[in-house]
């Protein structure tokens, strides 16, 4: 073929070609998006990471090169050369940024031939997410995905050169690690030198980042991989990414103030948008009381409003029992919410049930025409204090729930969120960021009839609390504070217990004894022996700040190749089962599975 080698390599990506460039000679390497043979004329669109171009083949074409171009199918590797030309007034197309010009082809070689993909290579495809995921190389061509991970990579740049200039030193912590259960399970790597005994992979660089602040490295930064056993959802997955950071001699405000600036600066580079600082914030205690959640979307108001005092009296049991039995009763007002039909209510019914809930008490005044599912138990002075407390007027809806406090809190917290999608009202071009500080220090399960740590283990209660650690554990308050976005928690920190008095004291109160805490923990209990400074840190969701940036909805589309809600990997098929010969060489039997299961 026409003076044209493999081994040339490319001047121009398709997309970055323009007008500016006509006359010019090229050559572009790509995939075929498609080929139109129109007797004596051939176009083939030509795509790279970059975009697409038009490559022309007509009767001035070379014949060999024209018969080349003829056998070209989607998706065949190419390389063409050639000169970039106008494509005139009546052949331009505006839908594409390279619609005015086109190459004419002077070179051209089938790098790669290829098979009818499975589905189209085209944005916003609506092929099923199996389908795709199982060829996810091909799903990475289509260019909403591609550009997704481009746009990761450029966010994680900017997060370290952020960090990096601030003199936040970026240090690797291992990936094999002792298993220190911090919340969810670990994912355990059987050791073959050691057999019987195990490594975990690390929830996150949690303990190590303190250990370097013991160092006296004094700023430390990591895009770190992070795994946790744990139920999938849409923002969660088994392996994820944090931009992890700690900082010696540090309280909450630095802590914030810097964290603070990172995303003001990632804003203003990456979407040209001025983030208001310092952002807003509210206690825990705050957010669940008005928004039922530990990270609520102030993107709408739909608060949640306390009516126990009124319905701890009343002749509805369902209410007065909820406030006997030591819970509350608690509701939302739906502004304009009356256009919703029985049906629709039903459906918000069946949707706070998920949360434990187990009904949902309503009342609506549609055009003064009012209906409710309780108060014809109510006396009207009831009903009246209720509609005040509400402020509902005409065109609203009530919704309520009488619970134990943490299924109200669940339930109308999902319920406001939900409403508020139903009824449209969600502004999504808003970025409302909020610090929610002063967490429980401990969260007490029923279950297991025991206190865990909210945030971990080695989180600082808050001073004014300590007394209450002994006498009255869940009632103490954490020096910890989540980062939170419309509704999703981006981030997370706390600063750190850096003695052992208080190390031992927090142990004690998660019931961790001496032993246990020496055998878990021994390395960091010796090593405050030596002189720690206070420190703190935060660890932001790296799949979570490109999803919500992005404005997506799946954390899979900002990952390359995720996995799916039972934590496999379709591609790969992984998990899988391991070689007899390497489970004997690690000691390790496993117990058989039944098929459905394996599945
Ligand atoms: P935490 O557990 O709050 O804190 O995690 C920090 C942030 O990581 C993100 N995240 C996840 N993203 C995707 N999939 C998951 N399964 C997942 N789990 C967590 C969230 C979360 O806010 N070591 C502490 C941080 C610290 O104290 O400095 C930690 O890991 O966005």
């Amino acid at each position: 073929m026409a003076s044209f080698e493999t081994t040339d390599k490319r001047t121009h990506y398709c997309g970055t070609l323009t007008a500016a460039n006509i006359g010019e000679k090229v050559r572009v390497l790509g995939w075929c998006q498609r080929q139109r043979d129109l007797g004596s004329l051939i176009f083939i669109d030509l795509r790279d990471r970059s975009g697409i171009i038009q490559l022309a083949f007509d009767e001035k074409t070379e014949k060999e090169i024209f018969d080349t171009a003829f056998g070209v199918r989607a998706e065949f590797v190419l390389a063409a050369q050639g000169t970039v030309r106008s494509r005139g007034p009546e052949a331009v197309n505006p839908n594409l940024p390279t619609g005015e010009i086109e190459i004419f082809v002077e070179g051209f070689k089938v790098l790669a031939a290829a098979q009818t993909p499975p589905f189209a290579i085209v944005e916003h495809s609506d092929v099923k997410p199996e389908l795709r995921l199982k060829h996810r190389y091909l799903d990475l061509r289509r260019p909403d995905l591609m550009r997704n991970i481009m746009a990761r990579s450029e966010i994680t740049n900017i997060a370290r050169n952020y960090f990096n200039e601030n003199g936040f030193i970026d240090i690797e912590t291992p990936n094999l690690i002792k298993p220190t259960p911090e919340g969810a399970r670990d994912y355990l790597v059987p050791s073959r030198v050691h057999p019987g005994k195990f490594y975990a992979l690390p929830q996150s660089p949690q303990l190590y980042k303190q250990l370097l602040m013991y160092s006296g490295f004094d700023r430390y930064m990591q895009i770190a991989r992070c795994y946790r056993d744990e139920d999938l959802r849409a923002d969660r997955q088994p392996e994820f990414t944090q931009i992890d950071l700690e900082m010696s001699f540090s309280d909450e405000e630095d802590i914030m103030t810097m964290n603070e600036g990172f995303l003001k600066t990632l804003f203003a580079k990456f979407l040209h948008m001025d983030l208001e600082t310092p952002f807003k914030r509210m206690t825990y205690a705050e957010a669940m009381d008005r928004f039922g959640s530990d990270k609520p979307d102030t993107r709408f108001g739909y608060e949640l409003k306390n009516i126990s005092d009124i319905a701890e009296k009343c002749g509805f049991s369902v209410f007065s029992s909820a406030v006997a039995d030591g819970g509350s009763v608690r509701g939302i007002k739906v502004d304009g919410g009356a256009k919703f039909t029985r049906k629709e209510i039903d459906s918000l019914t069946e949707f706070v049930k998920t949360y434990g809930a187990k009904g949902l008490a309503w009342y609506k005044n549609a055009d003064g025409t009012v209906s409710s599912s309780f108060a014809k138990f109510m006396t009207e002075d009831e009903m009246a204090a209720i509609t005040d407390r509400f402020e509902a007027g005409v065109g609203d809806l009530i919704l309520i729930v009488a619970a134990k406090n943490s299924v109200v809190f669940d339930s109308l917290g999902a319920l406001r969120c939900e409403a508020a999608k139903r009824m449209g009202i969600i502004d999504k071009s808003k970025f409302n960021f909020l610090w929610v500080t002063e967490f429980p220090l401990l969260e007490y399960s029923e279950d297991d009839g025991r206190f865990y740590a909210k945030h971990h283990p080695f989180t600082m209660p808050m001073e004014e609390d300590l007394p209450l650690l002994d006498t009255d554990p869940g009632a103490v308050r954490a020096r910890a504070y989540d980062c939170v976005l419309n509704g999703t928690e981006l981030g997370g920190g706390s600063i750190r217990i850096h003695t052992t008095e208080m190390q031992n004291r927090m142990f004690a109160a998660l019931g961790i004894g001496a032993e246990e805490a020496e055998e878990k923990f021994g390395f960091l209990l010796e090593a405050f022996k030596y002189g720690v400074p206070p420190h703190g840190g935060l660890a932001f969701g790296l799949d979570r700040l490109v999803t919500l940036i992005l404005g997506l909805e799946d954390i899979r589309d900002v990952i390359a190749f995720p996995k799916v809600q039972n934590a496999s990997e379709l591609m790969s098929k992984c998990p899988a089962a391991a070689d007899p010969a390497a489970l004997a060489e690690l000691g390790i039997a496993v117990v058989a599975q039944d098929e459905e299961e394996e599945a």
